[in-house]
C-alpha cells in the first residue's frame, strides 16, 4: 500500500481528481469503479473543473459504481444513481450507456448481482476502483462480519452504517436497511485501487486497514492482499 497524507480534505480531493484524470488520459477507454458518499464530493467537483478546462474526455470511459440502496428509484434524492447523475454524469461527457450502477429496484437481485459482475468482466475488468472507507471499515457496503461475500450481492446494513448515513436522510428510519454491493472479490479484481479517507471518524478503521493484520471485521484490511493500492488520507484521519 502506498500512502499519501494531505493537510486537508480539499488537497486530498484535488489530488484524487488529478490521479483519475491522468489515468483516463493514459487509456481513453478506461474502466473506472466509483464510490458515492460524502468523501468523494470534492473529487467530483474537481473532476468537473478539469473537464471544463478540457483536461479530460469521458467519451469512451466506462464507469461501474460500487453499490446502491434497495428500494430507492433513480429519482429518489438519496439513491446513488441520483448522486452520480448530480455529481458526475450531468457534468462531464460520459455516455449514459457507459455508466453502471447496481439496480436497487431489480425484480430478481440474484440475477442483477450476477449480471453486474458479468458486465464488469465483459468491459475487460475495472482499471481503477476508487473507494471510500466507512467508519466501521466497510468498503462499498461490505460490512464487518464473520464472513464476507466475494461477488456482488445483497447485504443488510449494520446499525452503525445506518446511523452514519442518516445525515443524508430526514431520519434514521428513512435509511434503507439493505443494499446491493460489489463484493470484496469484485473489488479486489480491479487492476488498481485508490481509497480516499478523510476525517477523524475514519481514524481507527484506517489504522487497521494499514496494519499488518487482516480481518473480516474490518473489510478494508483485505486491501492489503492487493498489489496496487494507493491510500489518500488527510491529517485528521491519519494516526501517524
Ligand atoms: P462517507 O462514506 O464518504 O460518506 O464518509 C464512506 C463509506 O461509507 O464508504
Amino acid at each position: 500500500m502506498k500512502k499519501f497524507v494531505f493537510e486537508n480534505y480539499n488537497a486530498l480531493s484535488v489530488y484524487a481528481a488529478q490521479y483519475i484524470v491522468n489515468e483516463i488520459n493514459s487509456k481513453p477507454d478506461y474502466v473506472l469503479g466509483l464510490p458515492t458518499g460524502g468523501t468523494p464530493v470534492g473529487m467530483y467537483d474537481e473532476i468537473e473543473h478539469m473537464y471544463k478546462k478540457g483536461m479530460v474526455d469521458f467519451s469512451d470511459v466506462k464507469t461501474f459504481n460500487l453499490d446502491e440502496y434497495l428500494g430507492l428509484n433513480k429519482k429518489h434524492e438519496q439513491s446513488y444513481y441520483y448522486f452520480m447523475n448530480k455529481n458526475l454524469y450531468s457534468r462531464v461527457n460520459v455516455k449514459p450507456e457507459n455508466t453502471h450502477i447496481p439496480n436497487g429496484m431489480a425484480d430478481d437481485f440474484a440475477v442483477e448481482a450476477l449480471n453486474y459482475d458479468k458486465q464488469i468482466k465483459e468491459a475487460g475488468g475495472i482499471d481503477l476502483m476508487v473507494l471510500g472507507l466507512g467508519p466501521n471499515g466497510h468498503i462499498g457496503f461490505n460490512e464487518p462480519d464473520s464472513e464476507l461475500i466475494a461477488p456482488t450481492h445483497v447485504v443488510s446494513l449494520t446499525q452503525e452504517t445506518i446511523k452514519a448515513n442518516a445525515r443524508f436522510f430526514s431520519s434514521e428510519n428513512d435509511v434503507p436497511q439493505k443494499a446491493i454491493t460489489m463484493g470484496v472479490g469484485s473489488i479486489l479484481k480491479s487492476k488498481k485501487i485508490l481509497i480516499l479517507v478523510s476525517g477523524e471518524s475514519k481514524k481507527e478503521a484506517a489504522a487497521q486497514m494499514m496494519s499488518n493484520k487482516i480481518t473480516t471485521q474490518n473489510p478494508s484490511t483485505l486491501l492489503q492482499l492487493h498489489p496496487d493500492v494507493t491510500v489518500l488520507i488527510d491529517k485528521a484521519a491519519d494516526s501517524e
